[in-house]
């Protein structure tokens, strides 16, 4: 009951204050009863109270989520790391933000077998709830280009969504086309919307396990005639990493740039593999286009990653896990080779290693 009232008044200071004043508020007001007694917004920490929870397809949520005062700026397809106390362990993980509407933002979770955080908050997580968060990052976000395919499956549907919903809700949208793959109709995340979607631009959805038409689930041989322009569009890709791996072949079988692949992975792989022995990086140049920096390589940089690289030049990347997980620091091979923790063009630089003596990254 004292919960609900603390939640409603949250609620209302967010709504009716802001978060800029609550925020100012907030920091010359705090003391250690204030933190007690309310530390939803007598706090310094990112938190977001669950409002509305509901369920998507077969073992599949949506968390509406209202963040407090320390919540600043995203981009459709970013994700932020939600963090809770699993068993006195804090467990921290991914999840991909829909666009904020009314100062409210979902994520989408998908259960996973003896998955920690994911069944946490299946089982345990209730409106009224609080979440904690760290700020949105990523690199999977739309950059105008004129003609878009989102290819996607299961959950990795969850940041073509956020960036699809965004573009929908401006001005003019660009030519889109959305290839969604689940297992069975019974796992269509965001069936509603999809259904809706398909009034408005190309969208297909395709079902692995159940019986299609023939030509419905992408197919090497047909890619081209499934989608005439695809050498003209930029292609978003997210999915399980057997499902990126193929579309990728089928990609480059194609003939398509891969410079024009943007990918989020939701799952790491094992990146254990020191860099390539045979490669001598001394002399070698990288060039981070987008900063305008060329960085030539010394001996201290043998072994090192190309972000432990960045930051020896102090060049300020952008970085998150440093684990080749969350792709905050991923950047787009231009020209030269990587070696590590690269999917098609994209380089996780924090897990990825300079393979040859020009390399050209950008964003
Ligand atoms: C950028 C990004 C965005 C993401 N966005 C989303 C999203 O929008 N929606 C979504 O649903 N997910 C998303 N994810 C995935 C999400 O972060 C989690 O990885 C997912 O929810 C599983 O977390 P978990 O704690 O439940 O599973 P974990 O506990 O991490 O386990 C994952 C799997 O590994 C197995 N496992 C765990 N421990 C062991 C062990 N010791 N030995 C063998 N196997 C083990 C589990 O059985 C399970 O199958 C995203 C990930 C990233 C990196
Ligand atoms: S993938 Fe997270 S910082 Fe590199």
């Amino acid at each position: 009951m004292l919960e609900r009232g603390l939640n409603q008044i949250n609620r209302l200071a967010l709504k009716h204050v802001g978060r800029r004043w609550m925020d100012y508020i907030v920091s010359n007001t705090m003391t250690d009863l204030n933190r007690r007694v309310n530390g939803f917004l007598w706090t310094y920490e990112l938190k977001a109270l669950v409002v509305d929870i509901r369920s998507e397809a077969d073992g599949v949520k949506t968390f509406t989520l209202l963040p407090n005062q320390h919540w600043k700026h995203m981009q459709a397809g970013q994700h932020v790391e939600v963090s809770a106390q699993i068993n006195g362990e804090t467990v921290s993980r991914f999840y991909s933000l829909s666009p904020m509407q009314r100062g409210r933002f979902t994520i989408t979770v998908k259960r996973k077998d003896g998955g920690l955080l994911s069944n946490w908050l299946h089982d345990h997580v209730r409106q009224g709830a609080t979440l904690t968060l760290h700020h949105p990052e990523g690199q999977f976000t739309y950059r105008q280009q004129p003609k878009v395919l989102f290819v996607c499956a299961g959950s990795g549907i969850t940041p073509c969504y956020s960036i699809v919903s965004d573009l929908l809700q401006g001005k003019s949208a660009p030519d889109m086309a959305l290839y969604a793959q689940f297992a069975r109709k019974a796992d269509t995340i965001f069936a509603k919307d999809l259904a809706q979607w398909k009034t408005r631009f190309d969208v297909r959805v395709a079902y692995s396990h159940e019986a299609h038409e023939p030509g419905q689930l992408l197919h090497t041989s047909s890619l081209l005639e499934q989608y005439p322009d695809l050498l003209e569009r930029d292609v978003y890709l997210c999915g399980p990493q057997g499902f990126m791996d193929q579309v990728i072949a089928m990609l480059t079988q194609a003939g398509y740039d891969l410079s024009r692949l943007h990918c989020e992975r939701f799952v790491a792989q094992s990146f254990e593999q020191a860099p390539d022995e045979t490669f001598d990086p001394v002399g070698a140049e990288v060039y981070f286009q987008h900063i305008d920096a060329h960085v030539c390589l010394n001996e201290a940089d043998r072994g090192r990653t190309l972000m432990e690289i960045a930051d020896s030049r102090k060049l300020n990347l952008e970085v998150g896990c440093r684990q080749g997980m969350c792709g905050t620091c991923k950047l787009t091979l231009k020209s030269g080779q990587a070696s590590g923790n690269v999917l098609g063009h994209a380089v996780y630089l924090c897990t990825a290693y300079p393979a040859s003596r020009k390399l050209v990254l950008d964003t």
